[in-house]
């Protein structure tokens, strides 16, 4: 009935901001949501939309007038946690005027901070951690009686799904799809398994069931979420036995390879994939399928094997560079990235340069570049001291962009004279005359718009490119 609107922003991987679109109906009651951090966020919140849209709530994209605020919060650097509290202190004055005004939060930082921000610092009324959204209701209510709400249990079942997401922001074309919850890889310096709990994966059934509603509905692309998505199994211990023999077991290639059947003209994406992780079994099914797309995020975090071991990764340099080999073996054409963490406790020169030369080495599409912010709770917060002064974490950090930079460069005019085939995604956000979409790459190709819509597949002849995209033709 309404159209209105929520904002995501991303800050795991920093630079993107988007904003939310979604029509509901309600009947007085409206919610207004951020969401800030990874793409888990994002989908997460389709599930709390969900889940109060069943309660007659329905968005707004004016805070003011909405009577429940909700910040979807990231934990995973410090400055995630400082840019919610500034938005809590916002969102205070509105409350001061209209002492109804509920304030939540939800995520991440939720679960990190549990009761504090409610007792101690009176921030928020409700307070709710990523396995308990379905209490949400419960909650409100609760504060609606004059009490104050908290649910941050981690649960080890919890998956959300049957719950079908509103999807927020929809273009119609492109959605994510959670595959499993939750990670148990304990890397040194992330703060995510004491966010977000034991992994755990989604019913097989239920995922390629969503994937069937969202073609149906119209969508081309889906992409698969997970934190580690190669340790996606159902029916199958760690490990690696069968736990009810009548029932199937699927891996993490097999369930690609379930969604990939679900239509031909269905694009599929996943994230995140991890290098210790990742088989030659999800690479050979990549391959096989048109329609799963050639790119793969493989968070590297550093190129110096001592370095990785305090990490505690799990993976060498050597193995890394093998899992590289693999994907150029198999998948020729593919596309890389990373996620790279400069100043990381103990880092020396020579690690620092180890990271560059894997840089070159492997000569990334793209890379998510971040400083270490130290984490409470964490491996690294308990066995390791964050030594690396700011500025020098600053300069490696520049060191890298400038590396990744080049790279990006290199790679798109690579590009340049070759035919994409382009799921087109909408207009230009420079000019109406030009729309844009992505190759199977993930590359952003822009060209100009004939009589094309969005929402179709098109083939483009890239002509030019800057950095970060690649212009075209239409071509037959
Ligand atoms: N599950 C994904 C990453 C999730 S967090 C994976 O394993 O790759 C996204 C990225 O944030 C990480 O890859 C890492 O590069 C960065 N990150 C995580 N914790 C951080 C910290 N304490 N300081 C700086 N960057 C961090
Ligand atoms: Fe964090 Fe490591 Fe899990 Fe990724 S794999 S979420 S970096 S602990
Ligand atoms: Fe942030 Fe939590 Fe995602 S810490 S990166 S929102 S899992």
């Amino acid at each position: 009935m309404i159209s209105e609107s929520n904002k995501v922003l991303d800050e795991s991987r920093q630079g993107e901001a988007i904003t939310l679109e979604q029509t509901g109906a309600g009947n007085g009651k409206k919610f207004y949501l951020e969401s800030y951090g990874c793409q888990m966020n994002f989908s997460d919140s389709e599930i709390v939309a969900s889940i109060l849209a069943k309660e007659g709530y329905e968005t707004t994209r004016n805070p003011e007038e909405a009577n429940l605020v909700l910040l979807n919060t990231c934990s995973i650097r410090e400055n995630a946690e400082q840019r919610v509290r500034n938005r809590l202190n916002h969102f205070n004055v509105i409350k001061k005027r209209n002492p109804k005004y509920m304030i939540g939060i939800l995520g991440c930082m939720a679960e990190r901070l549990k009761a504090k921000l409610l007792e101690e610092e009176k921030l928020v009324d409700i307070v709710v951690g990523p396995d308990a959204y379905r209490e949400l209701p419960g909650l409100i209510e609760e504060v609606e009686d004059g009490r104050k709400a908290v649910n941050v249990l981690l649960s080890r079942e919890e998956t959300y799904a049957e719950i079908n997401p509103i999807r927020l922001n929809s273009n119609g074309i492109t959605a994510f799809i959670s595959i499993m919850r939750g990670c148990d890889n304990m890397c040194s310096f992330c703060v995510v398994p004491f966010t977000r709990g034991r992994e755990r994966s989604r019913d097989p059934e239920s995922i390629v069931h969503e994937a069937k509603y969202l073609h149906d509905q119209g969508y081309k692309e889906v992409t698969l979420l997970g934190q580690n998505v190669d340790s996606y199994r159902w029916n199958i211990s760690k490990k690696g036995e069968i736990i009810e023999p009548e029932k199937e077991t699927v891996n993490f290639a097999q369930l690609l390879e379930k969604v990939a059947l679900v239509a031909p003209d269905l694009r599929i994406r996943f994230s995140t994939s991890h290098p210790k992780d990742m088989t030659d079994d999800v690479l050979h099914t990549m391959a096989k399928y048109e329609n799963i797309c050639e790119y793969i995020h493989l968070p590297v975090q550093s190129g110096s094997t001592t370095m990785l071991k305090r990490m505690n990764r799990g993976y060498s340099r050597e193995w890394y560079m093998d899992r590289i080999a693999a994907i150029r073996r198999i998948m020729p054409d593919c596309a890389i990235s990373t996620d790279i963490i400069t100043g990381f406790c103990g880092e020396t020169e020579e690690e620092h340069q180890d990271t560059l030369s894997l840089m070159k080495d492997v000569a990334y599409e793209f890379a998510y570049m971040f400083k270490y912010s130290e984490r409470p709770k964490t491996l690294a917060e308990r066995k390791y001291q964050d030594d690396v002064p700011e500025e020098v974490k600053q300069r490696r950090l520049e060191e890298v962009i400038e590396i990744q930079n080049a790279n990006g460069l290199m790679r798109n005019k690579a590009s340049v004279g070759k035919t994409f085939e382009v799921l087109v995604e909408g207009v230009s956000k420079k000019s109406e005359n030009e729309l844009f979409g992505r190759n199977s790459q993930n590359a952003v190709v822009v060209f100009e718009r004939g009589d094309v819509q969005p929402g179709t597949y098109v083939n483009v002849k890239v002509t030019d490119c800057t950095s970060a995209t690649l212009k075209g033709e239409l071509v037959a």
